[in-house]
């Protein structure tokens, strides 16, 4: 089942979220309405706050060429357990910031452990558009945005944006 996204500003976007203690049916159906609600809309990521569910749990798929086979990742409780030195910039988006892009710097590769849809622990290393998905999506669970990383003049003029976009929606 889709869910509804969140759009910035929300105060739920702000909150810092609860790790998952026991994995539940329930949880399970959450994580996969969210790859449905991620892959519809379309995006790359998705934080269980940006439905407006404060648990710690991400879904993401950096797979974008038509034809390559999709690869769905399920973490609760992701965890960044190291970073390298090295930075990568990319030019990040958000499903909760619609059509607002700026860059951001990061590290390039992340190790990361998580508990996945069957409550095994796993860990990777994550690289390049991963690495960063990876990190942003967690960020989230900390009520932490991309926006965040930039100057508070572009920051306030992307929210005012968005404002402006919830004002008409409400209205539509
Ligand atoms: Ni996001």
């Amino acid at each position: 089942m889709k869910r509804n996204i969140l759009i910035h500003p929300d105060p739920r976007l702000k909150k810092v979220c609860a790790p998952v203690a026991d994995l539940s049916d329930e949880l399970r159906k959450l994580a996969d309405d969210m790859l449905e609600t991620m892959y519809d809309a379309p995006g790359i990521g998705l934080a269980a706050p940006q439905i407006g569910v404060l648990d710690r749990l991400i879904v993401m798929d950096c797979i974008k060429e038509e034809g390559e086979t999709p690869r769905p990742l399920i973490m609760f409780n992701p965890e960044v357990i190291a970073s390298s030195d090295e930075t990568n910039v990319y030019e990040e988006g958000c499903l909760s910031i619609p059509e607002q892009f700026a860059e951001v710097t990061r590290p390039k590769v992340v190790d990361v452990t998580w508990m996945d849809r069957d409550g095994n622990l796993q860990k990777e290393t994550f690289d390049g558009l991963w690495a960063t998905c990876v990190q942003h999506e967690i960020d989230h669970l900390n009520g932490k945005l991309f926006i965040d990383y930039l100057k508070p003049l572009k920051r306030q003029m992307i929210t005012r944006k968005m404002q402006k976009l919830k004002r008409e929606q409400a209205r539509a």
